[in-house]
């Protein structure tokens, strides 16, 4: 039995070590448990992709604002300062905030946009984004002083990117270190009822969370790995009600189940948070994996991910070997996150302010 579950793992290290995070060999591991095969290779070009921009994806660059703004304004630096003056809790926002951004019209910081007369319901009263998301204020801070100093060049999507990137660096203690490619644009158009439909909700289980993810052009691999941010920051007890008792249904372990009904019982029906790990709450790292496999995790798309064969060994590859295996794939996952349905200089603009659209 030992020796299966190591092969297992073993065999999901070896899809990870050969393929990409999106390797289409990762999908020939073992039974599947989706009804659809795995794809054959392409003998004629693969159909476009659901969105027309995503070839602008592909031209992002590292580097992107390195001429940009004269030799002394160093963008991405600006960038991580004001990331690092903020609190654990605000950095877990901002790496909620690039995950909202890019599954609602692509990462063209649309979750940023207020609501205004013309516009009275953005993204960000959408129900998945309020109240609960968090991190504005900090790309507010970003935007101030690199517009200050090298005005009407970077889009508020790459202040996301790179903020979400060194959110995930700080969390980790330096452990989850990338380069994150830049050249979005800012989108115009932010519209509420857009959330919902594209955001996956915490009560998805498995074929749901798969059908969102590959939605965005993200497969099982990107979509496990993703879920490792569950290690950070909070959640709101109305996420995980239908976990606990009087409806529970779940397998989530009784000592976490009754920990939490205790933390979010109010007597004046105040929505209470909750530390989504309790094992290392502000840390970026495995233990998310660990808490799956001992159904200690809060929602039901973090306990779904033990459902499929390949997925499950994934989440064991993650929670048992080496922690460099996640940091490094959690770090691919967010690039090729940050790819969705970019914005180019056609379609989009350099906002002034990440709030508001230019006039
Ligand atoms: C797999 C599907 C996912 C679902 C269903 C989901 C759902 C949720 C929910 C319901 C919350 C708590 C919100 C609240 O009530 O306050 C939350 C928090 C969070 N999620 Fe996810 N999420 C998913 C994937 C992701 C991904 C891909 C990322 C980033 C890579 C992410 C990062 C976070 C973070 C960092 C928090 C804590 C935020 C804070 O403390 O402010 N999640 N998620
Ligand atoms: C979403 O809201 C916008 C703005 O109110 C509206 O124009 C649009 O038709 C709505 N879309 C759907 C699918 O309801
Ligand atoms: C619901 O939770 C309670 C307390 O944690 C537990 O004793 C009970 O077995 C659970 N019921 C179901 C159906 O899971």
């Amino acid at each position: 039995m030992a020796a299966a579950k190591q092969l297992a793992a073993l065999t999901v290290l070896a899809a990870l070590l050969v393929g990409s995070v999106s390797s289409q060999a990762a999908y020939a591991y073992g039974p599947s448990p989706s009804p659809t095969p795995p794809t054959p290779p392409p003998t004629t070009p693969p159909p476009p992709p659901p969105s027309s921009d995503n070839d602008a994806g592909k031209k992002l660059r590292v580097g992107y604002y390195r001429n940009k703004c004269g030799r002394y304004v160093d963008v991405e630096a600006i960038v991580r300062k004001h990331v690092s003056s903020f609190d654990a809790g605000m950095q877990a926002g901002i790496v909620r905030l690039f995950f909202h951004d890019c599954f609602v019209r692509g990462c063209d910081a649309s979750v940023l946009l207020d609501p205004t007369s013309d516009n009275p319901v953005p993204e960000k009263l959408g129900i998945p984004n309020f109240p609960s998301l968090r991190g504005y204020e900090v790309i507010d801070a970003a935007k101030a002083e690199i517009e200050s100093r090298c005005p009407g060049t970077v889009s508020c999507a790459d202040i996301v990117a790179f903020a979400a990137r060194d959110a995930s660096y700080f969390l980790s203690s330096g452990a989850i270190s990338f380069a994150m490619p830049a050249g979005r644009y800012d989108g115009a158009v932010s519209f509420a009822n857009e959330t919902l439909p594209n955001l996956p909700p915490p009560f998805a289980g498995l074929q749901q969370l798969r059908r969102m993810f590959a939605d965005k052009g993200l497969d099982d691999f990107d979509m496990v790995t993703l879920s490792g941010a569950h290690s950070i920051g909070r959640s709101h007890c109305s996420s995980f009600a239908d976990r606990l008792p009087p409806s529970n249904t779940s397998d989530m372990d009784p000592a976490l189940a009754d920990a939490l009904q205790g933390s979010c019982a109010s007597a004046n029906g105040t929505d209470n948070t909750v530390m989504q790990d309790p094992v290392t709450p502000d840390v970026l790292d495995n233990q998310y994996y660990k808490n799956v496999l001992a159904r200690r995790v809060l929602f039901t798309s973090d306990a779904a991910l033990t459902a499929g064969f390949m997925t499950n060994d994934l989440v064991r590859a993650y929670a048992e070997l080496t922690p460099y295996l996640w940091q490094r794939k959690f770090g691919q996952a967010m690039v090729k996150m940050g790819r969705i349905e970019i914005k180019t200089a056609a379609t989009g603009e350099i906002r002034k302010t990440c709030r508001l659209v230019n006039s």
